[in-house]
């Protein structure tokens, strides 16, 4: 099994630069390791196989009962189990039985649009759904409006004994209402552990379970992430993909580039980039400081947002997202050999084309002078997606450190909560 690999010789950063706050690295590096005990979830990869345990026994028990499973969840409670379902599944997975052998289909309910949840409503057989209530604080408005009404509706159809058997939450073992409800109720529980903060979740019980319903290896995903780990604790950043992710984003911040754009070269990783955009949004944008992630595809985006970024504002760093071998591939027929303008093509594979089309990507971006880097997947599959994604968490925590902000609360998000209890009446607000 490969490692992922980063590249950041299109930066524009000069080793220069980076001896230049040596002293801010050897000190985020220093944190990290005296509050590693502060971020438990870094241990997620490595203290759970009673966990991994129990969630196989219940998906082996529940799993041939559903046809459907769906997530109510919002925010870190839904980013990461979309992005590793798009990234390791077909997109027509949903569609078709070939797709998804005897597992059931996903839905993850990551709003409130209640146009939406009456099309889903109408499409899933209630006696054949299990419904998986998602919050880390249990007090989430969208998600717990979500949960009244689906317990509402499974107990107007079944009595409350049975309709108990569709609804399993994952919350905090101890707070909020959502443990409460829970237990006093007798639905399933599964646990988010403390100092596990929403948009650093998705490697336990949040991103676990559906993973497991939907057939994928959750062994082989935290056997990536616990890989990375090791690689992630080197001190020296050269030989750290995350500390120098970040150095690098901290240097480009400081020359003014305030827009990130993660910009996958391959359908499954789409969705990665609502994933970071979340991680990177919410945990370094406070104080008056922070970066604005972006989202992009190639080669989609070539032909809508790329001129922009090679010949806009010098205000962005590109992180292109690529992967060396793909499912499956197809050649481009040798045909129209007497028209050269298209018949070059043919005989070139789709990897090719595509893969190539990056690189042309960055070579327009690199002439012009626009800050771009490289990751690259040798495969995807669980083992590399537990690696990136544990490798851009503690980017994250680390950029968060050079940056001396703290990167694990989300005041403003509390705020706009906090507005709507109001309006609402809830009781201390
Ligand atoms: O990362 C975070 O903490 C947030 O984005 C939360 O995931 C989001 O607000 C949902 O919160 P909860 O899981 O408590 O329902």
């Amino acid at each position: 099994m490969g490692n992922i690999k980063l590249n950041f010789d299109n930066m524009g950063i000069a080793n220069a630069q980076i001896a230049g706050i040596e002293d801010k690295i050897a000190a985020a590096t220093k944190a990290m390791d005296e509050k590693r005990h502060q971020m438990a979830w870094r241990d997620l990869p490595h203290n759970q196989t009673a966990v991994v345990e129990e969630i196989l026994a219940y998906v082996a028990e529940t799993s041939p009962k559903i046809t459907a499973l769906v997530v109510l969840g919002i925010g870190g409670s839904a980013l990461g189990p979309i992005a590793l379902q798009q990234a390791l599944h077909s997109p027509f997975y949903n569609h078709h039985k070939q797709f998804r052998a005897n597992a059931p289909r996903l839905f993850v309910l990551d709003n409130i649009d209640p146009a939406t949840m009456a099309d889903l409503f109408a499409l899933v057989d209630l006696n054949a759904t299990l419904f998986s209530v998602v919050s880390k604080s249990g007090a989430t408005s969208e998600t717990m409006a979500q949960f009244m009404l689906v317990k509402d509706l499974l107990e107007q159809k079944m009595d409350k004994e049975k309709a108990k058997n569709h609804i399993v939450c994952t919350t905090d073992s101890q707070h909020g209402n959502l443990i409460k409800i829970a237990k006093t109720e007798g639905y399933k529980t599964f646990h988010i552990p403390v100092g596990v903060g929403g948009r650093f979740s998705q490697l336990c019980p949040v991103g676990l379970l559906p993973a497991a319903f939907t057939g994928l290896d959750i062994k082989a995903l935290l056997k990536g992430a616990a890989d990375m780990d090791k690689i992630c604790q080197n001190a020296d950043y050269m030989a750290n993909p995350a500390f120098a992710f970040a150095i690098y984003h901290y240097l480009a911040m400081e020359q003014g580039k305030n827009i990130t754009v993660m910009m996958p070269y391959v359908d499954r990783l789409k969705y990665m980039s609502d994933w970071f955009a979340q991680l990177w949004a919410e945990s370094l944008g406070k104080d008056g400081l922070g970066q604005t992630p972006a989202k992009a595809l190639g080669a989609t985006d070539q032909h809508s947002q790329v001129q922009l970024y090679v010949d806009g504002p010098r205000d962005k760093v590109v992180v292109f997202l690529g992967v060396e071998k793909f499912d499956a591939d197809i050649k481009i027929p040798k045909t129209f050999n007497d028209m050269p303008a298209i018949g070059f093509l043919g005989g070139h594979s789709f990897t090719e084309l595509l893969q190539v089309s990056q690189k042309s990507t960055e070579y327009a971006l690199t002439k012009a002078g626009c800050s771009n880097m490289t990751i690259t997947m040798p495969q995807i599959d669980e083992y590399a997606m537990g690696q990136l994604f544990y490798m851009l968490e503690v980017a994250t925590a680390f950029t968060g450190e050079l940056m001396g902000i703290n990167a694990f609360d989300q005041p403003g998000v509390e705020e706009g909560k906090n507005a709507l209890y109001r309006h609402f009446g809830k009781p201390g607000f």
